[in-house]
């Protein structure tokens, strides 16, 4: 059985006692539901906070973003050891914002996720195309490069602990959500992909879909074979949103 996860990517969103009350709302709504994982994805500077909130709760908490450095003069920036100080357990790299606005390479996803993994942190690492991309019928490509980054760095086998989420640009924040056959259909190519070079590992890897996942969307997606979860944007910041889209995944 493949972990089932939805994940909130609350980006640069909240304060303090707003994300005091979206949190407990999520608390009380999903208090003993089980065999799905729930995790939020907070500013770093919440991460105190949120970890007091959150401890004892079946909801994780994580980072959207690490040091690929694990200390030293990188004015500005945030290590994986410091996030276990905080016991987050997961950290996105590679999300499309970090590689589209903050100038973020392959190569330096790579040494990101590899960076969170040295310290125990399961990488969420985002891969996708952007509509030019996909328009050109470059889609596979463009995944299989993201990947490829990843695997030369680091080995097939550092798939065991981690996780893929596949968002398509074009569906991030825009409200235009991939449809459940084309999100299957880049899950599974994915998933294809990494059976070539170890069967066990690609039927054990969890593929999140993210992407303008929505309460009245999300049953549709999670039903598809090869989608394990999702990685929510602009609606995890809405409990009672985030609250069903999590239900969805739970039935
Ligand atoms: P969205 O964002 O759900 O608002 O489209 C998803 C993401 O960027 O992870």
């Amino acid at each position: 059985m493949r972990r089932k996860m939805v994940a909130g990517n609350w980006k640069m969103h909240g304060n303090l006692s707003e994300n005091k009350q979206l949190l407990n709302a999520i608390v009380t709504s999903l208090d003993g539901l089980q065999g799905v994982e729930f995790l939020v994805c907070v500013p770093y500077l919440y991460l105190p906070s949120v970890q007091d909130t959150l401890q004892n709760t079946n909801i994780a908490w994580g980072a959207q973003n690490v040091s690929q450095y694990e200390k030293g003069p990188y004015t500005g920036e945030i290590s994986a050891s410091m996030l276990n100080d905080f016991e987050c357990r997961y950290v996105i790299v590679g999300h499309s914002e970090r590689r589209a606005l903050f100038g973020e390479d392959s190569h330096t996803v790579a040494k990101k996720y590899q960076a969170a993994q040295r310290a125990g942190i399961t990488p969420i690492l985002c891969v996708g195309e952007t509509l030019e991309q996909r328009e050109a019928g470059t889609t596979e490509q463009v995944i299989e490069d993201q990947l490829a980054a990843v695997i030369k760095l680091t080995g097939v086998e550092s798939l065991v602990s981690a996780i893929i989420a596949y968002e398509p640009v074009w569906a991030i924040g825009t409200g235009r959500t991939a449809s459940p056959e084309q999100a299957q259909d880049t899950h599974s190519f994915i998933r294809e992909g990494i059976e070539k070079q170890n069967a066990n590992i690609a039927n054990g890897l969890t593929i999140l879909y993210g992407g303008s996942v929505k309460a009245s969307n999300a049953s549709e997606l999670f039903d598809m074979p090869d989608i394990d979860g999702g990685l929510i944007g602009g609606a995890s910041l809405v409990a009672v949103d985030f609250v069903a889209i999590c239900r969805a995944l739970h039935q």
